[in-house]
């Protein structure tokens, strides 16, 4: 039996040393050492021994256990290691190996130009608001004292959406004017930006879509200098402290008195030049104080509060910003253009 023993040790031994994969040592460990293997196999005869040698054998066969156990052991942990190293330099990063480019995007230009002057509102204490562009007539139009026979009203002028004329895609974002007086109780102080619809033909400086920014503040003592004071603070963060604008009177039917605004021209400073064809001046927004029907029309009352509303063209704006010749350009999305900016 101690033969017998030893030789199934060396055979053991023998056997693990060859094994060069984790799954093979497991069935060689099974075979010599597990509950059926030849180990136990061989311990079956022990009884058959005499009381003097059982003691003998048995010293033997833990010593032999252990010495395969130990082989085993040191087997699988380098067999585990070299595994291990394998998967280490099969998945090696080569960080000199030059990547691949990605293309990265950007903010649109109008995008950037909305961003910008939103920072400048924000900083002034207004916050935004949002309207539909399928527009109730009556927040386009009628709620802004603007009659029947207006020619803003005309089919020719308008999208309408169904022949009673009771909505539109609206033609300003005024309206929104209407549904932030509806909902709120003064003191107001809005800027609402978005897309605004007119039928008129694609060309340079046309587009039967465009973009605006509303503003709107109504308050106790709100004045034609409140309106002239926010309206310069913008021109000047957005184009330099020693701009200077020009307020020239318009007619607009929600407000009274009405202006549009220019900013001298960025470019020349005045002088005159093509970005402001010759006038020195540029044209940047429809303004004015909220006619009193309008507060009226919209649950305020006129003799208690005053306030201000303005209506920037956007579109123009980002022309202005990054010296963009054509409208269509903005719209057109071809990335040679985009990628410019
Ligand atoms: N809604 C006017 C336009 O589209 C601009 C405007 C807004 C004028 C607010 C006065 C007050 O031309």
């Amino acid at each position: 039996m101690k033969e017998q023993l030893e030789a199934l040790g060396v055979k053991a031994l023998a056997a693990i040393d060859e094994v060069s994969d984790l799954t093979t040592l497991e069935e060689v460990r099974i075979q010599f050492l597990g509950r059926k293997g030849e180990m136990t196999t061989i311990l079956k005869g022990m009884g058959k021994l005499s009381p003097e040698e059982r003691p003998v054998v048995g010293q033997i066969a833990n010593a032999l256990s252990e010495q395969v156990t130990g082989a085993f052991y040191a087997k699988r942990d380098a067999l585990e290691a070299a595994v291990l190293n394998a998967q280490l330099s099969a998945e090696q990063i080569d960080v000199t190996i030059p990547g691949t480019a990605q293309a990265v995007g950007r903010q649109h230009p109008m995008s950037r130009t909305l961003g910008e002057a939103l920072d400048i509102f924000i900083g002034m204490g207004f916050s935004i608001a949002e309207g539909p562009e399928v527009e109730l007539s009556a927040n386009v139009f009628d709620k802004l004292n603007t009659p029947e026979n207006h020619p803003s009203r005309d089919w020719g002028d308008t999208f309408y959406f169904d022949t009673d004329n009771k909505y539109v895609l609206r033609t300003h974002t005024s309206a929104v004017q209407v549904r932030t007086m509806e909902a709120n109780k003064p003191p107001i102080r809005v800027v609402s930006p978005g897309r605004v619809y007119r039928k008129d033909e694609v060309d340079a400086t046309h587009s039967p879509m465009f973009h605006q920014i509303e503003g709107l503040v109504v308050d106790k003592g709100v004045t034609m200098a409140d309106l002239k004071g926010t309206l310069n603070a913008l021109v000047q963060q957005l184009y330099g402290a020693e701009t200077a604008t020009r307020f020239r009177p318009h007619h607009f039917p929600f407000t009274e008195p009405s202006c549009e605004v220019d900013c001298q021209c960025f470019k020349c400073r005045g002088k005159g030049c093509p970005m402001c064809k010759g006038e020195g001046w540029i044209e940047l927004l429809g303004a004015g104080m909220i006619h009193p029907n309008v507060l009226r029309n919209c649950g305020i009352d006129p003799d208690e509060y005053s306030g201000f509303a303005f209506g920037i063209g956007l579109d123009r704006m980002t022309m202005m910003r990054f010296n963009i010749s054509d409208l269509r350009l903005i719209f057109e999305n071809d990335l040679r253009f985009l990628a410019q900016f």
